[in-house]
């Protein structure tokens, strides 16, 4: 059974189900499952996007879904390239899912191209595109993230997101040091969000009530998300920006994105205060303090002049 105001929750992983009973999200089982068979992951990334893009396309309607992104993007828009005008910009979204970012920046005049392994996200995608007029700006391009290097020539790109799918791959570093290379030049943005150890430890505690788990996640290297569940990296302290260095790029904004939306309690109403909600995670995501043990980091990155060469 869905529960509609934190699709985070909808967890069908081992040993768990979830149910929405009045007005809030309530684990109703954990069953016998050890520590060690909870963790153990069912889902390759490579079949979760593909055989149910649907299921992610409706956690993005939630309002969880829809405050990551929509907190993601505002993070990017103060650092987009102001250049010559939007409509001579190029971006690229890799693991785009549907599109819903990509779309946004293709309403700005940005001409994007949506890249992802999986068709279905592709198909829906598309028809976001074409829903929202937008199909003159995007290209579609079917493709894995880790081929980049073989797929675009360098400094290609004035944008380059990369959000949420580091996660679900074996070598995010080299995914990192491949959109380096493609971004144009020292005014061009790549924008990365991941998901966050420290979140995971706070979610496990406070959502699932789950000490155990809490506890794993302190020092995991992987957890087991929610919508699917199966396996997706997690990133401790400062190792993203630890991977943009090595990649040759300067970290210009490091923000948290939910800090504390998934931990609200049920009267307050995830739909009608959206805004407010929305409002008090940005200047939360702001503050190193509170911005470190947010769900999602979101880095941005830049060549910096001197080091330019050194990305592309
Ligand atoms: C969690 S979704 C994120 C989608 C989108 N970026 C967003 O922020 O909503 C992860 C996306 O990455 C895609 N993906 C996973 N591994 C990939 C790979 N190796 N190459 C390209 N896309 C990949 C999936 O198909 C899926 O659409």
């Amino acid at each position: 059974m869905l529960c509609p105001e934190n699709a985070d929750s909808l967890t069908k992983s081992p040993g768990y189900t979830y149910s929405f009973d009045s007005g809030s999200c309530k684990q109703l089982d954990r069953g016998t499952a050890s520590l060690e068979g909870r963790m153990k992951t069912g889902v390759k990334s490579e079949t979760r996007f593909e055989y149910d893009a649907s299921r992610y396309a409706a956690y993005l309607e939630t309002p969880q879904g829809r405050l990551r992104a929509d907190l993601a993007f505002a993070n990017l828009q103060e650092f987009l390239p102001a250049s010559a005008g939007v409509n001579s910009l190029r971006a690229l979204d890799l693991g785009c899912g549907t599109g819903v970012t990509a779309v946004r920046l293709a309403r700005l005049g940005i001409h994007v191209t949506l890249l992802d392994s999986s068709p279905a996200m592709l198909d829906i995608a598309k028809r976001t595109a074409q829903e929202a007029g937008v199909t003159d700006k995007v290209v579609l391009r079917h493709a894995d993230a880790t081929q980049l290097a073989n797929l675009f020539q360098t400094r290609s790109f004035d944008v380059i997101l990369c959000h949420n799918v580091l996660e679900y791959l074996d070598e995010p570093g080299a995914v990192l040091r491949s959109a380096a290379r493609a971004l144009r030049d020292s005014s061009a943005i790549l924008s990365v969000l991941v998901r966050n150890q420290a979140g995971e430890v706070f979610k496990a505690a406070i959502q699932a009530g789950d000490l155990a788990i809490a506890e794993n996640n302190l020092t995991a290297e992987w957890a087991q998300e929610s919508l699917y569940g199966g396996r997706v990296r997690l990133f401790p302290s400062n190792s993203l920006q630890a991977m943009l260095k090595a990649a040759s790029l300067a970290v210009i904004a490091e923000r948290g994105v939910r800090v504390l939306a998934d931990y609200l309690p049920p009267l307050v109403s995830r739909s009608a205060d959206y805004e407010r909600i929305f409002e008090l995670e940005r200047k939360l995501g702001n503050r190193p303090e509170y911005a470190s043990v947010s769900r999602y980091t979101q880095c941005l990155g830049r060549c910096v002049s001197s080091v330019a060469e050194d990305c592309a």
